[in-house]
């Protein structure tokens, strides 16, 4: 099977080409001055089968398009036990919606219950996801038991592909894990060269702030956001970085949202230190007034770190163009408004934490693009490459090269979509974008060779995707 894809202007991290896109089977077989696959001869010599036509199987037409590796999002959490519940989206449905928003690859969150192990825990995931996604994915576990037996256990994880482990500074009595844990795991992360991902933010102080509130009545959405100020973030991100400089341990910050840390990030980067760091859409384009929208509907928009106010926005699109942050992942964590987000009416602590975004990164991304945020290779950089290869998975993913898993979108840059609940695809009742009016859309998703959406039609299946052992964090020396 060969597909020619026609015409576009391939866009990678480096910068834009006028190139043909040659597949044969799984992989790129040749990226190809534009024009130049139409002779047998060149055809064959970019490895198409000996029996191949001068023109593929199937042709793509994507003159005017971008042509871009498949995104990759680095953190999103398919059936995961939260708050009592569960969010929304099963391995299946997410990973459709993904590849519906021209995402091929997702890194998944193993979570490890306390009083489990973490091999266990990744014999459960594994039966979650495997045979069930529609496009690649991998996995992060969350340690939330720091004892003999995980600390042992880590390695074992790394050897089996997983090496990349979260932690919590929040959420006491759930995931929250004491300083001295953190430094313990850290040491066993750089022990065996994995990466230790952060959720930081004080756990401890917010949980006082958050008994004042209730205390004092405040039960609405909107004090979610006002119990987690952003300076709680910002000291747990420094607390976290200290700790990993003395563990000698790479730091992933995961879903930063607050200027106060995005500082602590660039400084320890200036300074020579281990330390990464993602944003994600929601902290880009809402805020803290989407939080206070009446009749609980802030409950939409209630995750954690918390949706900020905007001149945070303003310093993460500075952080992404000046890689102090890396990469954009989704943390797409969704649970239904009417059925789950209810738990939360009357106390907004026990409002599920988190959104959906999984369908979406790669066109919310886009419209940084077309505002003059970022430029279109940190586009393609921020959203596929720098996480294929932060997450241990380049040059197999992440690129549009020869001998590349052959994960291509053809992105449509001046198509016009309005995204809504009514047309997603992503299993939760509410868009946290409702009526937002986007320009550019996908207009072809291939998952390693397979056409998997094309002409408004979702082409793939359940079980398509595999499972992806990843090497450990690409920037390391
Ligand atoms: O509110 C969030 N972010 N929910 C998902 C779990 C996490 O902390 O990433
Ligand atoms: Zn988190
Ligand atoms: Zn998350």
């Amino acid at each position: 099977m060969s597909i020619l894809i026609r015409g576009g202007t391939v866009v990678t991290a480096e910068g834009t080409l006028d190139a043909d896109v040659l597949i044969v089977g799984e992989k790129i077989a040749a990226v190809l001055a534009r024009g130049s696959a139409t002779d047998a001869a060149t055809f064959a010599a970019a490895g198409a089968a000996a029996d191949a036509e001068p023109d593929a199987d199937v042709l793509i037409d994507a003159i005017g398009k971008y042509v871009i590796p498949g995104g990759i999002d680095g953190h999103t959490h398919m059936e995961m036990p939260f708050g009592g519940t569960f969010s929304a989206d099963t391995f299946e449905t997410g990973t459709k919606a993904a590849a519906w928003g021209g995402t091929t690859t997702i890194v998944d969150f193993a979570v490890q219950a306390k009083g489990t192990s973490l091999l266990a825990t990744l014999d459960k995931w594994h039966e979650k996801a495997d045979g069930n996604c529609a496009i690649d994915y991998g996995f992060h576990m969350i340690v939330s038991d720091v004892n003999e037996q995980s600390l042992k256990e880590m390695s074992a994880c790394v050897g089996a592909g997983v090496t990349s482990f979260k932690m919590f500074m929040a959420y006491p009595g759930v995931f929250y894990a004491t300083d001295g844990e953190i430094l313990l795991a850290m040491q066993q992360a750089s022990r065996s060269g994995a990466t230790i991902m952060m959720h930081a933010e004080n756990g401890i102080a917010i949980d006082q702030l958050v008994a004042q509130a209730i205390a004092a009545g405040h039960t609405d959405p909107v004090y979610h956001g006002l119990t987690r100020p952003p300076e709680l973030e910002g000291e747990a991100t420094s607390r976290a970085i200290t700790l990993a400089r003395v563990a000698d341990c790479p730091l992933y910050i995961v879903h930063l949202s607050a200027a106060h840390a995005l500082a602590a990030v660039a400084a320890a980067r200036d300074a020579g230190q281990n330390v990464f760091a993602e944003t994600c859409p929601q902290y880009l384009y809402l805020s803290l007034d989407d939080l206070a929208r009446p009749d609980f509907e802030g409950a939409k928009f209630v995750a954690s770190p918390p949706l900020r106010t905007p001149d945070h926005s303003a310093a993460l699109w500075r952080g992404l163009r000046t890689n102090d942050l890396s990469i954009v992942s989704t943390d797409h964590c969704p649970f239904c408004f009417k059925e789950q987000k209810e738990l939360g009416r009357g106390d907004f602590s026990k409002i599920p934490n988190g959104m959906p975004g999984v369908e979406h990164r790669m066109d919310l991304l886009h419209q940084g693009v077309v505002a003059g945020e970022i430029t279109l290779s940190r586009w393609v950089e921020t959203c596929a490459t720098t996480p294929a290869r932060m997450f241990g998975l380049y040059p197999r993913k992440g690129v549009i090269a020869a001998g590349a898993d052959a994960d291509v979108v053809v992105y449509d840059p001046a198509a016009k979509q309005t995204l809504s609940a009514a047309t997603h695809h992503m299993n939760v009742d509410y868009s946290a974008y409702e009526g937002m009016e986007i320009t550019g859309k996908v207009d072809v998703t291939i998952s390693r060779g397979r056409v998997v959406v094309a002409d408004g039609e979702f082409r793939g299946a359940a079980g398509q995707g595999t499972f992806l052992p990843r090497d450990l964090n690409q920037y390391l020396l």
